[in-house]
C-alpha cells in the first residue's frame, strides 16, 4: 500500500506551458469526447490559459463540442459584485465557456452574495451530487501548496467553506486587479475532501516559482501542511508539469516520468 500511494500521481514532464496547455486540453478533450455530458471543475489563475485557449481553438476549428458540459469552479471571492472582472465566475466565462459554447446556466460556483455562506457552502456541495459528482478537475498549484483556496493548515477533512486568504495568496492574486487592496481576503472554496471526491484529477504547474511547492506536495509528507500533497491519496490524478518545475524534482520522482510527447 505504501509504495502505491508512493507511486501516484502520474508525472508527466513537458517542455514549457505552452506544451503543457497542449496536453492539458488533449486530457480534456478526450474526456468530453468519451462523455459529452462531462462535469469539469475548472481552476482560474495564470496555469490553465494556455490550455483554456487551446480548447477554444479546437472549438472554433469545429473539432471539440464542449455545448453539454458542466463547469463547476473551485472558488470564488467573496465580496465583489457578480460582474467584476476579477470573480471567477467573470473570468472563467471570459477565458473559456463563453468562447467554447458552454451556457452561463451550466457555470456554477459557490454563491457569494447570498447572506447565509454556511448555506452557500452546504448547497454547492449538494449541487456538485445532484450533477453527478465532478468527472475532471483541474487544479493549479500556490506558491505556497495551496489548492484552490484551500490555505496551508486546512483539514483535509474539509468540504466547500469560507478561507481566509493568507497575505503570499493576495499578493500573488495582486495582478489581476487594481491593487492589493483590491483582492478579497476572504473565499469560498471546495475543501480538500471535495477536491479528493472528483473522479479525475489533473494537477498543473509551469514556471520555476512553482518548483519548491510542487515539490513539497510531491515528495513532502501528505500534510494539510501542503494542500496540494493530497493529490496522492487520489487514485487517478496526473500532475503535468513544464521542465523549470520538473528540474526541481529528486530523480527518484522523476523515474517514472513520461516526457514522450
Ligand atoms: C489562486 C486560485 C487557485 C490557483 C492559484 C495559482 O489562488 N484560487 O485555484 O491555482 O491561484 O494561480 P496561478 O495559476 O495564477 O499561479
Amino acid at each position: 500500500m505504501a509504495a502505491d500511494v508512493a507511486r501516484r500521481p502520474r508525472i508527466e514532464v513537458l517542455a514549457d506551458e505552452a506544451v503543457v496547455g497542449a496536453r492539458v486540453a488533449d486530457l480534456i478533450a478526450e474526456a468530453v469526447q468519451r462523455r459529452p455530458h462531462l462535469v469539469l471543475g475548472l481552476a482560474s489563475g495564470s496555469t490553465p490559459g494556455p490550455a483554456y485557449r487551446e480548447l477554444i481553438r479546437r472549438a472554433s476549428a469545429g473539432r471539440l463540442d464542449m455545448s453539454r458540459t458542466t463547469v463547476f469552479l473551485l472558488d470564488e471571492y467573496v465580496g465583489l459584485p457578480h460582474d467584476h472582472p476579477g470573480s471567477y465566475h467573470a473570468t472563467i466565462r471570459r477565458e473559456l465557456t463563453d468562447a467554447v459554447g458552454i451556457p452561463d446556466d451550466a457555470v456554477h460556483g459557490p454563491d457569494v452574495h447570498g447572506g447565509d455562506a454556511a448555506a452557500s457552502c452546504r448547497a454547492y456541495e449538494a449541487a456538485i451530487e445532484a450533477a453527478g459528482g465532478i468527472d475532471v478537475q483541474l487544479l493549479g498549484i500556490g506558491r505556497n501548496g495551496h489548492i484552490a483556496f484551500n490555505e496551508p493548515g486546512t483539514p483535509f477533512e474539509a468540504t466547500t467553506h469560507v478561507a481566509t486568504l493568507t497575505e503570499t495568496t493576495r499578493r500573488d492574486n495582486a495582478r489581476f486587479f487594481d491593487s492589493i487592496d483590491d483582492v478579497p481576503s476572504c473565499a469560498l472554496t471546495q475543501g480538500p475532501a471535495t477536491i479528493l471526491r472528483a473522479r479525475r484529477l489533473l494537477l498543473v504547474a509551469t514556471g520555476a516559482a512553482k518548483g519548491p511547492a510542487v515539490a513539497a506536495a510531491l515528495e513532502g509528507p501528505i500534510s494539510p501542511d501542503c494542500p496540494a500533497s493530497i493529490v496522492r491519496r487520489h487514485p487517478d490524478a496526473v500532475a503535468v508539469l513544464d521542465a523549470e518545475v520538473a528540474r526541481q524534482l529528486g530523480r527518484d520522482t522523476l523515474r517514472s516520468v513520461s516526457t514522450d510527447r
